[in-house]
């Protein structure tokens, strides 16, 4: 039967899998912070889409003018190892879809998440829409898209649904959900790997 993500990330977390994502993907959020941080010269509040064990938020913070950065996860066994990393911290265990903050926030950050989703366009409406504040930054790191043709077979590896869409394709299904500003870029490709797609875009109102 096919699996929901959240129960085949719960169990990752539960055998320190939580760890080899860190890994992997800090050289792509080090480039989407960066490409987040240009220009930004105010204070700012920071959600992570899918923290799993909450890394991302933790590095955030590290910046002076993040004054409020919390992570939400479908994944029990990700926020608990969260909260176990970082007892202090703000972590939420949420399916995406069904959760919105209390107040709205400057930037939303989402790394190897949204294919996991039947419906890319309903999420990303949903953070633009009820997490976001007008002037908001989206930024979404994706592995798994058409070009990348050593990412095909993931969802049969996995057991799990993914939505594989081309990168003119994701460029479209954002500007569809009403925002601005679409930029893409490949990051970290060399010669066996194709990059990991970043796809930044701003709520204007
Ligand atoms: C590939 S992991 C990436 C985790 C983290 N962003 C990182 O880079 O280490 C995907 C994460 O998305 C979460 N996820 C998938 N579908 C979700 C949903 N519907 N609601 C909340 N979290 C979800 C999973 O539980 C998992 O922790």
């Amino acid at each position: 039967m096919i699996r929901k993500a959240t129960d085949i990330f719960s169990e990752w977390a539960s055998i320190g899998k939580d760890e080899g994502m860190q890994r992997n993907h800090w050289n792509a959020v080090k480039k989407m912070f960066q490409i987040l941080n240009k220009d930004q010269s105010q204070s700012f509040s920071f959600i992570d889409a899918g923290c799993g064990n909450g890394w991302a938020v933790r590095e955030m913070l590290k910046n002076p003018l993040c004054l409020y950065a919390m992570g939400v996860d479908g994944a029990l066994g990700m926020i608990e190892r969260a909260k176990k990393l970082d007892p202090n911290g703000n972590y939420v265990f949420k399916d995406l879809m069904e959760w919105e903050p209390k107040t709205l926030v400057d930037m939303v950050h989402s790394m190897e998440v949204i294919y996991y989703f039947n419906d890319p366009k309903k999420i990303i409406s949903h953070m633009k829409d009820k997490w976001l504040k007008p002037n908001g930054k989206l930024i979404i790191g994706l592995d798994f898209y058409k070009e990348n043709m050593d990412c095909h077979n993931w969802p049969k590896k996995l057991n799990t649904k993914m939505t594989l869409l081309s990168i003119k394709e994701w460029i479209q299904l954002l500007k569809n959900c009403g925002l601005e500003d679409v930029k893409s870029y490949q990051t970290n490709s060399s010669d066996s790997f194709e990059g990991t797609l970043v796809l930044y875009a701003k709520k204007l109102n």
